[in-house]
C-alpha cells in the first residue's frame, strides 16, 4: 500500500471519499466520510513514492485531459512544464491557491481529496528526444474486435488525471493545468467522470456503473500478496513504483440493456444486481463471497453462464492477467439519435498491459456476454511514473 494511501485518510484525521472506491474492501474498511466541511477538508498530499490517483477510492469527479506536446518544446520545455504542473498540483492539493492572483473559482472549498496524476504517452519520447528510454510496456495495444476508436478521443502525449469529490474543485484544477500548458503542449481531448459522492449512501459501499451494477467487487486489494507485482512496474529504472494505464471509452448501449429482463442482466455478469454477490453463491451469498467458476445447479448447468463476463475476464481465465480496475461514469448528453452519450470511462493500472489488459480484452471482445451491449470508442495507454518526492516532480527521473 502506497505511502499516499494511508496518509491520505490518517494524515488528515478524514476519511478520503469511501464510496465509489477502486476496491470494495477498502471502501468499507474506512469510516464513513462525514458530510458537510469534512468531505471539502479531506486532503490527499501530492508528494510520496506513487502518485495519487490509482490506489486511492475513486473521487466523485474526474476530469481526464490529454495533450500533445508541442514541437518547438523539446527535453527542457518538458522538464519546465512538468516542474510546473507538480508545483501547482501540490499546492492544490494542500488546499493552497495554484498561484498568486489566479480566478479561484474553488476558492470556498477545500482540497476536497483532490488528486493530479501525470501520465506519458509512447509519442512523447521522440518529441522529447528520449525515444531510446521508451517503455517496451507502451508498446501500441493491438486492434480488438469490435472496436470502434475515434482517434481524435485517443492516445496523447501526456495525460492528466484530476480528481476531487467536488466538481469545482476539479474543473478548477484542470484549468489551472491547462493553462500552464499553454505554448508547451497543446489539449488534445478532454473527458469528464463521475462516481458516487461520498456520503450519499448510509454506509461505504462499492459503487454502481450506469447499468446499475455493482463495480469494482473483484479488484485486487492491497492486502493481497501479489497486488504490488500485478499493479506496479519494477522498470525500466525511471518507471520503477510506477504503472501502466489503459483507458477506454465505453459506451453503454443502455436503451438496449435497460430493457432487458433483470436475470438476463445478471447472467450476463455473473451477479446479482442487487448487492453484486456471485450466482454461484446461492441465496445466502453476499457481495464479498468468492466467485466459484465450478459450481453448477442441479441440473449440472454452470451457475456463471460460459459467457459471463466475470467468468471470461477472471484472472483465472486469462492466465493470471489482473488489473487495478478504476474507472468513472460518464453521461455526455444524446447522440443525433436520441441515445445516451452515456458509459464507463474505463481505466485499468496495471503493472504490464501485455499481462494484464490486453488478454483479458481479447477474451471479452469476442466471447463476453457483455460486449453486445458496449462500444469501445476511445482509447489510449500511458506510463504513470512514480510519484515526487517533496520538492521534486513528476518525470525527474527520466528527465534528469
Ligand atoms: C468485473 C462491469 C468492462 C475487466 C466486472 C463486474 C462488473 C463489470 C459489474 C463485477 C464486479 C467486479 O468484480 O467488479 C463492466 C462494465 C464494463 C466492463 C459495465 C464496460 C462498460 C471491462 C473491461 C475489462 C474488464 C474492458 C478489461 C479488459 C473486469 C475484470 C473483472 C470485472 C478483470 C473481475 C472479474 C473477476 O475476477 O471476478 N466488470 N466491466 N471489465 N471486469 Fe468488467
Amino acid at each position: 500500500l502506497s505511502r499516499r494511501a494511508v496518509l491520505g485518510g490518517a494524515g488528515a484525521g478524514l476519511a478520503v471519499g469511501a464510496a465509489g472506491g477502486a476496491w470494495g474492501g477498502r471502501a468499507s474498511a474506512q469510516a464513513p466520510a462525514a458530510a458537510g466541511p469534512g468531505l471539502g477538508a479531506a486532503r490527499v498530499p501530492f508528494h510520496g513514492a506513487r502518485q495519487g490517483g490509482i490506489t486511492e477510492p475513486a473521487q466523485a469527479r474526474v476530469e481526464w485531459a490529454a495533450f500533445d506536446l508541442l514541437a518547438s518544446t523539446g527535453r527542457d520545455g518538458l522538464a519546465a512544464l512538468l516542474r510546473g504542473w507538480s508545483a501547482a498540483a501540490a499546492r492544490m492539493a494542500a488546499g493552497e491557491p495554484a498561484a498568486e492572483g489566479e480566478n479561484q473559482i474553488a476558492l470556498d472549498a477545500g482540497p476536497s481529496s483532490l488528486t493530479v496524476t501525470f501520465g506519458f504517452g509512447a509519442g512523447l519520447f521522440d518529441k522529447a528526444g528520449l525515444a531510446d528510454r521508451r517503455p517496451a510496456a507502451l508498446a501500441a495495444l493491438p486492434a480488438f474486435p469490435g472496436d470502434a476508436l475515434d482517434p481524435a478521443r485517443s492516445d496523447g502525449d501526456l495525460w492528466v488525471q484530476v480528481g476531487a469529490d467536488d466538481a469545482l474543485v476539479a474543473v478548477h484544477a484542470l484549468r489551472v493545468l491547462l493553462r500552464l500548458a499553454t505554448g508547451l503542449a497543446a489539449p488534445r481531448w478532454l473527458m469528464s467522470g463521475f462516481a458516487r459522492t461520498p456520503g450519499a449512501t448510509p454506509h461505504p459501499m462499492t459503487g454502481r456503473n450506469l447499468m446499475g451494477q455493482v463495480d469494482g467487487t473483484n479488484n485486487p486489494r492491497p492486502s493481497d500478496p501479489d497486488f504490488e507485482a500485478a499493479v506496479f512496474a519494477t522498470g525500466p529504472d525511471w518507471m520503477a513504483g510506477g504503472s501502466y494505464a489503459v483507458l477506454r471509452r465505453i459506451r453503454m448501449l443502455l436503451e438496449g440493456w435497460d430493457t432487458l429482463p433483470l436475470d438476463k442482466q445478471e447472467r450476463i455478469i455473473g451477479r446479482r444486481k442487487s448487492d453484486g454477490a456471485p450466482l454461484s453463491g446461492g441465496p445466502g451469498a453476499v457481495e464479498r463471497t468468492p466467485v466459484d467458476l465450478a459450481a453448477t445447479d442441479p441440473d449440472g448447468v454452470l451457475r456463471i453462464a460460459p459467457d459471463a463476463h466475470v467468468r471470461v475476464a477472471a484472472a483465472a481465465s486469462n492466465g493470471g492477467a489482473a488489473m487495478l480496475r478504476r474507472g468513472f461514469s460518464f453521461h455526455d448528453g444524446l447522440l443525433p439519435d436520441g441515445s445516451p452519450d452515456a458509459g464507463l470511462l474505463f481505466a485499468a493500472y496495471q503493472a504490464d498491459p501485455a499481462r494484464g489488459f490486453v488478454p483479458v480484452q481479447q477474451r471479452l471482445a469476442r466471447g463476453d456476454g457483455l460486449s453486445r451491449y458496449l462500444r469501445h470508442e476511445a482509447s489510449a495507454l500511458f506510463a504513470v511514473p512514480p510519484g515526487a518526492p517533496a520538492g521534486g516532480y513528476v518525470g525527474q527521473q527520466l528527465l534528469e
